[in-house]
């Protein structure tokens, strides 16, 4: 049996983007059930936190942004590996350091850099110094995500974190048979057989989020269908509810078993602004783990 895990311990990947698992993981692990025997799809894969930390022997990953999905291709083929990443972010850390903390900071030129030649290392150095993890390309898919302010961002203590995190998904993937696909959740769907179990954290509804593509409800509905026809085992991650409405999307999920759980979203640093919200988690009923 490969799900449900229990684990509070869970592992950060490290390319990081807005409305990452990181905080719902364990909770998501714990609730589903599955033997592992067929693929394991993500097709939305984003950081990837979910399905790293399952760690399938079979799986599809994938997402609609080109640059997240060559990053983890790059790796699986060893084009970089987490010695070349270490001497990366030392060389182009110090020359950050060594610019202003304006406009003129090196951050701009390396992602003037990127976007006139996208590759995996200057999207690790962007996402790690720019503003608040955020991953945001404009209209023409120009990556335009702002500096964090931070000069000094890629200290030795930070470096090393990045490079072990680097390390444990380069082993998590080795001898692993997993593919990385640059594809719609559409596209994913038609690889999905009986037996196989699929995770699914779409963009929320309702909140733009900046993400590689547009998302609309029209997608949302078109997802629901998809799923619940697919005969595939699946969990579906969703914001129910704040103090304010609830998501009328999830009346369009009604084959699944409803879970729940709480989750604050801190906005700046202070205790006093932060906004709950309903989390849920929709699985599908041969994959609900009833004992917690
Ligand atoms: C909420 S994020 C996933 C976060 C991920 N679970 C994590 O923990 O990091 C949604 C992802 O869906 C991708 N996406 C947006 N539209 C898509 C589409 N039509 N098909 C597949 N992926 C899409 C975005 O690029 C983004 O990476």
């Amino acid at each position: 049996m490969l799900l449900p895990k229990i684990t509070d311990n869970v592992k950060i990947p490290p390319i990081k983007i807005q409305g990452i698992k990181t905080k719902l993981t364990p909770f998501i692990l714990k609730s589903i059930s599955w033997d592992g025997n067929g693929v394991y799809f993500e097709p939305f894969v984003g950081s990837g936190v979910v399905g790293f930390n399952i760690n399938p022997q079979r799986a599809v990953f994938s997402d609609t942004n080109p640059h997240l999905i060559q990053f983890y291709n790059d790796l699986q083929s060893k084009k970089i590996n987490s010695t070349i990443v270490r001497e990366f972010l030392e060389e182009e850390g110090s020359k950050l350091a060594s610019s202003p903390a304006d406009k003129n900071s090196y951050y701009y030129t390396v992602r003037d850099r990127f976007n006139k030649s996208p590759n995996s290392l200057d999207l690790l150095f962007l996402q790690r110094s720019n503003f608040n993890g955020m991953m945001r390309f404009n209209s023409s898919g120009y990556y335009n995500v702002p500096f964090g302010r931070k000069p000094h961002r890629f200290q030795k203590a930070l470096i090393t974190k990045i490079t072990n995190q680097v390390k444990w998904l380069e082993e998590a993937m080795d001898g692993k048979d997993w593919r990385f696909e640059c594809m719609t959740f559409e596209d994913a769907f038609k690889l999905v057989k009986e037996g196989d179990f699929v995770y699914l954290d779409p963009p929320y509804i309702g909140r733009h989020d900046g993400y590689y593509d547009a998302w609309s409800l029209e997608l949302a509905d078109q997802l629901a269908e998809l799923t619940q026809t697919s005969g595939a085992g699946y969990a579906f991650s969703m914001w129910l509810e704040n103090q304010y409405r609830s998501n009328l999307h999830m009346q369009k999920w009604n084959d699944g078993v409803l879970l729940t759980i709480e989750h604050f979203y801190y906005v700046g640093a202070s205790e006093k602004n932060r906004n709950k919200i309903t989390e849920a988690l929709i699985v599908s009923k041969e994959n609900h783990n009833k004992v917690t």
